[in-house]
């Protein structure tokens, strides 16, 4: 397979920039904008030679007000000084601690300069005086011809020492700076010169290593979740109309390697009715939709779901007979569905939501009325009874942050693991674009790996609008929802690979998304737009998997 050698070298180096990745983090320190604001808003003024000649102007061209000088003299001297409070540093000394020169900038409009070779020099000084005693200056010198403003950067390191040598440092001491002189210098004879400058401004810039989703980095089109993750399933809920609608099973096939039916193998959706001999009556028209589909592109099934209090057929719900004939119904039940789709399904979430709310108690249902607070393990059993091979989990929503559910919840699995019946366990991802933390994610994970069970993060969707607030999706909360999924990833992407399952998305497009109905705010929930279109928490999924 010499072939693959190539890639794999590229491979290689493409980790070691994607781990050596870093952003540009700018502070900027405005020192005046002529309009009032800054370190020193109103400290500029004109300065030798050149008496009145520097001024300060109202024109049109700029924000505001900004700064002109006016050199019409007749010697190659003279140059004005911009502000000259020397008594400050313009960036705080602190700020500067761990700074070079390399990392700051000055930036400014600027603007005219109207004559060919016009030189405007900016002279950055330490010191009381304007030029040569006693003071140490750097000066960077450019030649401006034309009069369109345009916004410059200077890097420190670019002045150099400014005249008589031997009485100047060449490099700057950042710390030092404390004032900076813009001014024209004239080597045209009478001729009238002009500059204008505003918005002076120091900035300091950082390359910060990325410990979160980048928006600037680009994902390449060939790039998919799926290979993305090396070592567990990409998983997408799904129903049978789009399975069997070729704009969304292209995008399931092309992204994706598991299925999760949202709502086709639920109990409403296949158990039907009882008839006099207490045969039960079972549909498996849509079940099987999505099991065929997925046999047929090779993409994994987890079962969603056997147990759940939301989905149940009201002849279950008002069932007249004894109890021991609604255990027989429900073992009947999961012991039919197990058995269809053995070797097809690969794990089941056998109960889902067991716990109440907010408390560490099983949550009232006829499940638990009919077959008492054994009856988690009870399916369980059954669920085991049919399929020796197939995983079987308790998924559940809020385990990450409602400690007291988690309880409940890790009582109900110790008690299921001493008894050989889980393989996983199923964190309902639907969270929000703010909440919650990395830590409490990696916290709550660590609580399924310690058991040596696997991890399922099911169900993932981000609320952008969860109160409600937004009335259409801002850049803000795209963002934050990009920054907050790639935490879910890389949380997930972190745990050992023995413990890795699957991370399913709990629909593909925002407008398809259960979120809105439910919660009756408009939202944008998922990883692609409603229009097909990658959204930035796609390229964030992906951004984290490549970490
Ligand atoms: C939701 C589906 O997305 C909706 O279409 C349906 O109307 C209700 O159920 N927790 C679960 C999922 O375990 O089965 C739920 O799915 C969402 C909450």
């Amino acid at each position: 397979m010499n072939f693959l050698k190539p890639f794999t070298v590229l491979t290689l180096i493409m980790l070691l920039f994607a781990q050596l990745s870093f952003a540009q983090e700018e502070t900027t320190y405005l020192i005046t904008d002529f309009d009032g604001n800054g370190i020193l808003p109103n400290a500029w003024q004109s300065y030798g030679d050149l008496g009145s000649h520097g001024v300060v102007s109202a024109k049109p061209n700029s924000d505001g007000k900004f700064y002109e000088q006016v050199w019409n003299g007749s010697t190659d001297e003279g140059y004005i000084v911009s502000q000259s409070d020397i008594t400050f540093r313009l960036i705080p000394k602190k700020k500067l601690k761990d700074k070079t020169i390399d990392n700051v900038f000055l930036r400014l409009d600027i603007s005219c300069g109207g004559a060919p070779g016009t030189k405007i020099n900016i002279v950055l000084v330490d010191g009381p005086n304007d030029c040569c005693s006693n003071d140490v200056n750097w000066q960077y010198s450019f030649v401006k011809n034309t009069c369109e403003w345009e916004t410059i950067e200077i890097n420190l390191a670019e002045f150099g020492y400014a005249y008589d040598p031997s009485n100047h440092e060449k490099s700057i001491n950042i710390n030092k700076v404390g004032r900076v002189k813009i001014g024209v210098d004239v080597f045209s004879g009478t001729k009238r010169q002009l500059v204008q400058f505003d918005n002076v401004a120091l900035v300091v810039k950082d390359k910060v290593a990325v410990t979160g989703y980048d928006p600037s980095a680009s994902i390449a089109d060939t790039n998919t979740l799926k290979n993305g993750a090396k070592d567990f399933f990409v998983g997408i809920a799904v129903n049978p109309s789009r399975v069997q609608d070729a704009n969304y099973s292209a995008v399931y096939t092309k992204e994706f390697n598991s299925v999760t039916a949202e709502n086709a193998m639920k109990m409403k959706s296949i158990f039907k009715g009882i008839d006099s001999e207490g045969n039960l009556n079972l549909d498996w028209t849509n079940s099987d939709l999505i099991v065929d589909f997925a046999e047929a592109n090779g993409l994994n099934v987890h079962g969603h779901t056997l147990i759940w209090h939301e989905s149940i057929p009201d002849f279950i719900k008002t069932f007249t007979g004894t109890n021991q004939e609604f255990e027989s119904i429900i073992e009947k039940y999961i012991t039919a569905v197990v058995t269809r789709y053995k070797d097809k399904v690969d794990s089941w979430d056998v109960v889902n939501e067991a716990i109440t709310d907010n408390s560490s108690a099983l949550r009232p249902s006829v499940f638990l009325e009919r077959m008492g607070p054994d009856y988690v393990k009870k399916c369980f059993q059954y669920a085991r009874n049919a399929d020796q091979e197939v995983k079987l989990f308790y998924n559940d929503y809020n385990l990450v942050f409602d400690t007291q559910k988690q309880k409940g919840a890790f009582e109900i699995i110790d008690d299921l693991m001493a008894n050989n019946l889980i393989d996983g366990v199923g964190y309902q991802m639907h969270i929000d674009y703010n909440f919650p933390n990395k830590q409490a994610l990696q916290t709550a994970t660590a609580l399924i790996v310690k058991r040596k069970l696997l991890v399922h993060f099911s169900e993932l969707d981000v609320k952008t609008n969860p109160k409600g607030a937004i009335a259409e999706f801002t850049e803000k909360r795209n963002n934050a929802q990009a920054q907050k999924v790639y935490e879910v990833v890389e949380v997930y992407n972190a745990i050992p690979t023995e413990n890795k399952y699957a991370l399913t998305v709990w629909g593909l497009k925002d407008d398809d998304s259960w979120v809105t109905p439910r919660y009756g705010f408009l939202d944008w929930p998922l990883l692609f737009d409603s229009s097909f279109g990658k959204k930035k928490a796609y390229a964030a999924f992906i951004q984290a998997l490549e970490k």
